[in-house]
């Protein structure tokens, strides 16, 4: 500790403001060859990984933001990332769906407005599963069996319900700038997940219970339980899949680590996943320990009406609203034309604020107060502080003299917490890896934010002298490239006006 704290007090200001301008988005991350060495290796990361023909949930957000954040992550330390949707395909609950797409789809309804009737479609039949359990199950497990026996009926409107949906997902990510390299889906994997059975079984691993389910014995903090791998009826159970899943993506990629952003709630599918692939011989110690990126639940995520909705819902309410505050503001620097444009990336850089803000294991109550803010520490406040620094270089021409003398210039208390706010980004950035956590960028952030306003009013610009301008100007500079640096890095888009 003590050591990092002198080396950085040796770093002179002109040292450290040319090296930001220098490495721009790559400064505070590894150098050149730690990078090298890092593009060898290879991880996959899964997020997103939404259910076809039900609502894109919270969770499903959560998991699309962090995951977005850790693939950025590893891609600047220099890792090759393998970003993966793994879409929720099958499974009973499809064999439900398809059932019920059978019963209540009306084409017309469907071409209107595809979301909200599946939407519609899904609580109809959870409807009827509420009145008759046992039947409605029955039902749904007979159906699903079908399906992975190849009905070809029932996998034309499977397909159908697929198709919709991707296509509505495709529109959210468009609009949160998401994106992947990899889409897979849970129906990919019923024969490979029913190969690693055969295996288990070859290995003498599988066991039969009373009920004619397959299971195997794992050790689970320090204690022997036992898995379902396999239902009675022979279809494929979520972990089988995954089992097939995970072979799979080491087979292809072959990777050094792979994390799954995933919920708590799924905290123990993991841990038996990881358990069951430590018994089996070839992938003992195959698997690194951080396999699961869990976060918590977002609570009471609705429209300000109070209704729950689709994801595209409150994403339209908060554009509404950041267009109505950019109107009023008087001091909105944006033409009106350019405002759809400018609330759209102000809505969505307050909703991955919020969500980054704090340490992901943590649950949080979704406030709309909180996320319209544009004054305390959000999303907003960080885009005004890099559209008012891109205002200091748009009103101030001027060009870097690398070789002026600006160290003497900067000595004042609040341009010297400035600079040394700056140096420190690299101790951020790699907490955040160690941690997979990005609340920590997040809070650099605004402090950074509040360092930069308050060197902004000591350190004028306009009337200072042409060497005390070009010294402020450099800090300034630094500071907007440091802070585009991480709102990137966070997903975020670094607005120059607004
Ligand atoms: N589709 C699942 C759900 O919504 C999440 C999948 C998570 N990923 C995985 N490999 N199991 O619950």
């Amino acid at each position: 500790m003590r050591l990092t704290y002198c080396m950085r007090k040796h770093l002179s200001k002109i040292n450290l403001l040319s090296q930001i301008r220098a490495q721009g988005n790559l400064y505070g991350f590894v150098d050149e060859q730690a990078r090298h060495e890092n593009s060898k290796k290879t991880v996959v990361v899964e997020y997103s990984s939404p259910n076809i023909a039900k609502p894109f949930h919270m969770g499903h957000l959560r998991s699309t933001i962090l995951g977005h954040f850790l693939s950025n992550l590893y891609e600047r330390h220099g890792w090759n990332v393998v970003r993966l949707n793994y879409l929720g395909d099958w499974g009973t609950q499809f064999g439900l769906l398809a059932m019920a797409f059978k019963k209540y789809g009306d084409e017309k309804k469907l071409e209107e407005d595809p979301l909200q009737h599946l939407f519609e479609i899904y609580v109809s039949v959870n409807k009827d599963v509420s009145q008759d359990p046992h039947k409605i199950n029955d039902e749904a497990v007979e159906t699903f069996r079908k399906m992975e026996e190849g009905d070809s009926e029932l996998l034309a409107v499977w397909e159908r319900l697929k198709d919709i949906s991707l296509n509505e997902y495709e529109k959210v990510y468009k609009r949160l700038g998401i994106e992947f390299t990899e889409h897979h889906s849970e129906s990919m994997y019923t024969k490979a997940g029913l190969a690693v059975i055969e295996d288990l079984k070859q290995q003498g691993l599988l066991r039969i219970d009373k009920h004619g389910r397959g299971y195997v014995e794992i050790q689970r903090k320090g204690r022997a339980v036992d898995v379902v791998v396999l239902k009675s009826n022979g279809t494929t159970l979520y972990i089988t899949r995954e089992l097939g899943a995970l072979i799979d993506r080491i087979k292809r990629y072959n990777f050094d680590k792979i994390h799954y952003v995933v919920e708590n709630g799924q905290n123990l599918h993991f841990e038996h996943l990881h358990g069951i692939m430590s018994i089996m011989p070839e992938f003992k110690d195959r698997l690194n320990e951080d396999l699961h990126v869990k976060f918590g639940r977002i609570h009471g995520m609705s429209t300000r009406a109070g209704n729950v909705v689709f994801l595209k819902d409150i994403l339209d309410e908060g554009r509404n609203i950041m267009m109505k505050t950019l109107k009023d503001k008087r001091t909105t620097k944006v033409t009106e034309e350019e405002h759809p444009e400018i609330a759209e990336e102000l809505c969505r850089s307050a909703m991955f604020a919020q969500d980054m803000g704090q340490k992901r294991v943590k649950s949080y109550p979704f406030s709309w107060e909180r996320v319209l803010n544009f004054s305390q520490d959000s999303g907003p406040y960080l885009n005004y502080c890099h559209s008012r620094l891109c205002g200091i270089e748009r009103n101030n021409p001027w060009t870097v003299q690398e070789d002026v003398a600006i160290d003497h210039l900067l000595t004042m208390k609040s341009a010297e917490q400035l600079c040394e706010h700056l140096e420190q980004y690299n101790e951020a950035v790699s907490k955040s890896l160690t941690h997979l956590e990005p609340y920590v960028i997040v809070k650099y952030l605004y402090t950074l934010c509040h360092l930069v306003n308050a060197a902004y009013k000591k350190c004028n610009v306009s009337t200072a002298e042409e060497q005390e301008a070009q010294a402020y100007l450099q800090m300034f500079n630094a500071s907007r490239l440091v802070l585009a640096n991480g709102m990137t890095l966070l997903g975020l888009r670094p607005l120059e006006k607004m």
